[in-house]
């Protein structure tokens, strides 16, 4: 379970980019975060990563404190989570195999498990034949299938995408939201899906959370996006 208890971040002395914020999000959720560009959507997914740390208030993740934890204790915080950026983030000079295997690779998985596993990540996915290909023959849909293939490498628990589709175009777009749905559905996976994009979000009736100046503004469960 995640759980936003009156959290707040300023980056520089009282100057909040988020405040009082109240969210529970239990195991298996999938949440849409809405908000107009600065609200303050991509702050709260550095929260998470403890890529930043809150200014006030608790961030709970399962059995970790967020807010008092040791940097020491970080990247076990983050072999819980798969993350999903917009620009996609993948090694230009490795393939889509690579790619996947590396995520593996650096938290130290056996020769036998990267083998055996990378393949049904990236055929969960839907890449089974572009597996030796290389990002710049990929297309961004395609991209954006080997980064949620990576994401997926660690079995995380929780998968969070900051605007996955916002390099990508509509058709693709739906494709990759469905995926991220499937994997929810089928894996039992929490998603956090932050997105700026109405239409994508009112396909889908989930739950919808949305951020207005740095405040939940609503959240809502079947919910559409209100701007
Ligand atoms: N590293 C940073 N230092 C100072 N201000 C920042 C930093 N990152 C973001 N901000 C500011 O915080 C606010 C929220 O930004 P952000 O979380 O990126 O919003 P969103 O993702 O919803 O567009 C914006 O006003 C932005 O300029
Ligand atoms: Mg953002």
């Amino acid at each position: 379970m995640i759980e936003f208890k009156n959290v707040s971040k300023a980056y520089s002395e009282n100057n909040y980019v988020l405040k009082d914020i109240n969210i529970k999000i239990n195991d298996g959720e999938f949440v849409f975060i809405v908000g107009h560009s600065g609200a303050g959507k991509t702050t709260l997914t550095k929260l998470l990563l403890r890529e930043e740390r809150v200014s006030d208030g608790r961030l709970i993740i399962d059995n970790f404190r967020l807010d008092k934890m040791r940097e020491s204790k970080v990247p076990y915080l983050r072999r819980t989570m798969g993350f999903v950026f917009q620009d996609f983030r993948l090694f230009p000079n490795k393939t889509v195999y690579e790619n996947v295997a590396f995520a593996m690779q650096v938290i130290g998985a056996s020769n036998k498990k990267i083998k055996k596993e990378v393949p049904a990540f990236i055929e969960a996915v839907g890449l089974k034949d572009r597996m030796h290909a290389f990002p710049a023959q990929l297309s961004g849909g395609e991209k954006q299938r080997v980064a949620l293939a990576r994401a997926l490498a660690n079995n995380p628990k929780i998968i969070i995408a900051d605007e996955p589709t916002g390099n990508i175009d509509p058709e693709m777009s739906l494709d990759i939201m469905k995926l991220l749905i499937a994997l929810n559905e089928q894996l039992g996976k929490t998603i956090i899906v932050v997105t700026h994009e109405k239409e994508l979000v009112d396909k889908f009736h989930k739950r919808v959370i949305t951020l207005k100046n740095g405040s939940v503004e609503s959240d809502r469960t079947g919910g559409m996006y209100d701007e």
